[in-house]
């Protein structure tokens, strides 16, 4: 069995220095070449065998085990923030204006403990381990870019493990789960069009500034009225423009913004009332609009099953007292992305620490997370692994 104590003897301080190196020079979505190329050569010095699925960055690696049997996948995202970093730490982003401020560092760097965790019990395992470097999670394309590369149709897996640093829970616990933990993130475009004209002649003109105000004030009545207060959804506007000077009425109103929700439902229920709202405000107010709903993200769901050993593989190792539950976020993560395709679980790992200041959100400048946690992190991970493969052994081989 796995012990914790013993592994971070062995592996904290190597863990940390890579992890710092990441972090040092972060690398954006699709840009990530030095990062990818730091794990390639970490992965090969282990013997694990690299799987060229056709991508610029990111890492695929294989491990095999002793005996042919069930393959578990971990992911790691690595990409970096175009975010100017806050930190007066040794080890400070040494790129202007790029940052890895979600975190993602730490993800990488895991997934390289848990890499090394089982290549050195490779001949205890009795199925093989899949490690996923994905690029460009930030801007929701990385593991879609994955999939559609064939990932899964160049080595087939049967379950796949993730993970989100959390500087709200503190450094080391496991955070885990049933049901849902990240939301479904959507992306809404509207045009509204009306007839621009003077400013004083407002009668002669379709105002769109007004019809538009009007459609933002209704649509955030779909959360309060139409979804049931049990479950959660947010719509959001993020941008809107329009108009060039102050005694114009424009002809054009352009707004972007996000939706989230949970429950497949409600997600279904969304872009039918947005749609219904823009069509009759857009009548009420003699305007024409022109509504782009896109499916970015499913939302993160972990089942019942997978809980149940996502939990034991990581009681084996931090007991119970390690283990918190936490309150799901309307944060995404394209991690639902891969489990369409292979059941998967998805936990996240504290890494805040007070004394320190390390508890910014994700995304701040000031964001940073206490690394001491990597260890507790590739420690869970490879022991999910080693459960997974007795797990899907036990079902016969496949479980989809
Ligand atoms: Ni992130």
């Amino acid at each position: 069995m796995l012990n914790l104590e013993e592994l971070m003897e062995l592996h904290n301080a190597e863990l940390i220095e890579f992890r710092r190196d990441l972090h040092e020079n972060p690398e954006l979505s699709f840009k990530e070449f030095n990062t990818s190329n730091k794990i390639k050569e970490k992965l090969q010095t282990l013997g694990i065998e690299i799987i060229d699925i056709g991508m610029e960055t990111g890492v695929v690696g294989l491990l095999r085990g002793a005996k042919d049997g069930p393959t578990i996948a971990l992911r790691g995202d690595i990409d970096a923030l175009p975010i100017q970093e806050l930190n007066d730490v040794p080890y400070k982003s040494k790129v202007d204006g790029v940052m890895h401020a979600c975190g993602h560092d730490i993800h990488t760097t895991s997934v390289i403990g848990a890499a090394i965790i089982l290549s050195n019990i490779k001949n205890e395992l009795d199925g093989n381990v899949l490690f996923v470097f994905q690029p460009a999670e930030e801007i929701n394309k990385g593991a879609k870019l994955m999939v559609e590369k064939g990932l899964f149709e160049c080595v087939n897996a049967d379950l796949i493990f993730g993970l989100h640093n959390n500087p709200e829970i503190p450094w080391g616990k496991i955070a885990i789960k049933k049901g849902g933990l990240m939301a479904a993130v959507d992306t809404i475009r509207i045009k509204v069009k009306g007839k621009g004209g003077h400013g004083a002649i407002p009668n002669a003109t379709r105002d769109p500034i007004i019809a538009a105000s009007a459609m933002l004030m209704n649509l955030q009545t779909i959360v309060s009225r139409n979804v049931s207060p049990l479950d959660s959804a947010v719509i959001s506007v993020g941008t809107f423009h329009s108009g060039t000077a102050n005694n114009v009425i424009p002809e054009l109103v352009e707004i972007t913004g996000t939706v989230r929700s949970f429950h497949p439902d409600v997600r279904e229920l969304l872009p039918k009332r947005i749609n219904e709202v823009l069509k009759y405000t857009a009548e009420a107010y003699m305007v024409d609009v022109e509504l782009e709903y896109i499916f970015d993200l499913p939302a993160v769901f972990n089942d019942e099953e997978l809980t149940k050993i996502a939990y034991e593989a990581a009681e084996e190792i931090v007991g119970l007292e390690g283990i918190v539950e936490p309150t799901p976020s309307m944060g995404g993560e394209d991690f639902s992305i891969f489990t369409e395709k292979v059941p998967g679980f998805f936990f996240w790992l504290g890494v805040g620490n007070k004394e320190k200041d390390m508890s910014y959100v994700w995304h701040n400048p000031k964001f940073d997370g206490d690394d001491r946690a990597i260890i507790y992190a590739s420690t869970v991970m490879s022991n999910m692994v080693i459960k997974g493969i007795k797990y899907v052994g036990e079902k016969g081989g496949t479980i989809k």
